[in-house]
């Protein structure tokens, strides 16, 4: 059989990491993968809808498949993904040519629909999704993602994940053993947990058992050289998981710890959970037990009611916490979202504003920080030739900084020293030692 499938994903690395389900169906089923829309028999478009933006994106996207299929009938057009999840029927309205729409927790139903049962959505509550192990056409070969933990019950008041993803379940702890033994087996080196507040995990299981204790059950596996995790939630940092980074060697020297706001006004109506003040008490900790540790975040600018003042505090937080690296955002507003009904939203000119500025105070405490590591010898995993310029190696250290350096590519999976030579904007330049 040499029928054909093509995947373009939107959004975070739990849909990238969906996708490789979704390939892992597709390819047990006898298809082969393109990177052509043209050449494919199947194209699945895994949407986000996190913000207007990436909706936008989609929506273009799949406006341009409608003279594909003109030309081709035979193709199937799948739509997977948070947007399926959200408009779900309302899709084939507007875009007739679809052929099947399913959610984030019904990956599996492709196995059924693939074999040609007629079925245009599968979007209901699918409760045995999370002990379900589905089959996984990885993307690299050292580094893999395992998720543990499926949905979010935070509701933070301008998110859609927990409309999109539904409640949160932790997968069961001998799967996701399993699955990490299994990789191990294969030859990867790292793995990065997933899920969208992996802080939470257990909570829903039969066994007695947190986050910390699956770590601690996982670093003994033999073979992994490195344990990543993303996302954290900060009122979930324990101090017993901050002890357990800190006496783990596998667990990276990194948290990715969202803050959104420096403002203790604006964190509350955005239901985070937390003030300004118990954030940077969990930074301290983190710092006093794992001194080189780095920390990354993620910023909204222009939430609703979110005042000169407010803002300062963010300001304030960046130049006090001085992070690693920072993903920040304007706010956008979202379907079904309580952020919709606050009252004093923000014009996107000042959004804007907020938005850049942040964004260069950042370049600045992110390139001072990369110049403080020139000459330092880290240690590395090389993960393969770099993106960014193809005839050097690319790899990351303990603390997720990318190193860019001249190598063999037998070292591709190996361990290294490198000495960093030069610091760059958004990476580093080294040589082996
Ligand atoms: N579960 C993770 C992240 C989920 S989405 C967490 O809780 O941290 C990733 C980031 O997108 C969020 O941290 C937030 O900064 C941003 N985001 C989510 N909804 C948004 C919205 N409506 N507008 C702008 N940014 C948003
Ligand atoms: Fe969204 Fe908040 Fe859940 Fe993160 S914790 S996914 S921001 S609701
Ligand atoms: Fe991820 Fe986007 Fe859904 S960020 S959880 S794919 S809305």
């Amino acid at each position: 059989m040499n029928n054909k499938f093509h995947i373009h994903t939107f959004g975070c690395q739990m849909n990238v990491h969906d996708s490789e389900k979704i390939a892992g169906i597709l390819s047990e089923s006898g298809y082969g993968q393109t990177d052509s829309f043209r050449d494919a028999d199947v194209i699945v478009l895994n949407t986000c809808s996190i913000r207007q933006k990436a909706e936008q994106k989609f929506y273009s996207e799949l406006g341009r498949l409608k003279t594909i299929k003109k030309n081709n009938p035979d193709l199937k057009i799948a739509v997977a993904g948070c947007i399926a999840q959200q408009q779900g029927d309302a899709i084939f309205k507007k875009f007739p040519y679809v052929d099947f729409i399913f959610g984030p927790d019904n990956i599996d139903s492709l196995q059924t629909w693939i074999k040609g049962t007629t079925m245009q959505t599968s979007l209901k509550y699918n409760p045995g999704y999370h002990t379900k192990t589905l089959p996984v056409k990885r993307i690299g070969r050292v580094r893999a993602w395992v998720s543990i933990i499926y949905g979010c019950d935070n509701f933070c008041a301008y998110c859609v994940v927990p409309y999109t993803r539904g409640r949160e379940r932790s997968r069961p702890c001998k799967d996701i053993y399993d699955e990490v033994v299994s990789l191990t087996e294969q030859g990867f080196k790292e793995i990065t947990l997933l899920g969208q507040n992996v802080n939470s995990y257990g909570k829903n299981l039969p066994e007695k058992i947190d986050f910390s204790d699956l770590l601690r059950m996982i670093h003994e596996i033999k073979g992994l050289q490195r344990i990543r995790f993303v996302t954290s939630h900060p009122r979930d940092i324990s101090e017993k998981l901050i002890n357990t980074m800190r006496d783990l060697p596998k667990i990276c020297n990194h948290i990715h710890l969202p803050i959104q706001s420096g403002s203790d006004k604006i964190l509350a109506s955005m239901n985070r959970g937390y003030s300004y003040r118990d954030y940077k008490n969990k930074i301290d900790m983190l710092k006093a037990a794992i001194p080189d540790i780095a920390v990354t975040t993620d910023i909204i600018t222009g939430f609703p009611g979110e005042t000169d003042e407010d803002f300062r505090l963010t300001v304030n937080a960046l130049s006090e916490i001085e992070y690693d690296g920072i993903f920040a955002f304007k706010y956008s507003e979202r379907p079904d979202t309580k952020a919709l009904t606050l009252p004093d939203h923000i014009d996107e000119t000042t959004k804007s504003e907020r938005l850049s500025h942040i964004l260069k105070l950042q370049e600045v405490i992110t390139f001072k920080k990369n110049m403080k590591m020139e000459g330092q010898e880290l240690e590395i995993l090389v993960e393969g030739v770099s993106e960014t310029d193809n005839e050097n190696l690319t790899g990351r250290t303990l603390t997720n900084k990318i190193v860019n350096f001249s190598g063999d590519p037998n070292d591709v999976g190996n361990i290294l020293m490198i000495k960093v030579k030069e610091a760059r904007q958004h990476s580093l330049y080294g040589e082996k030692v």
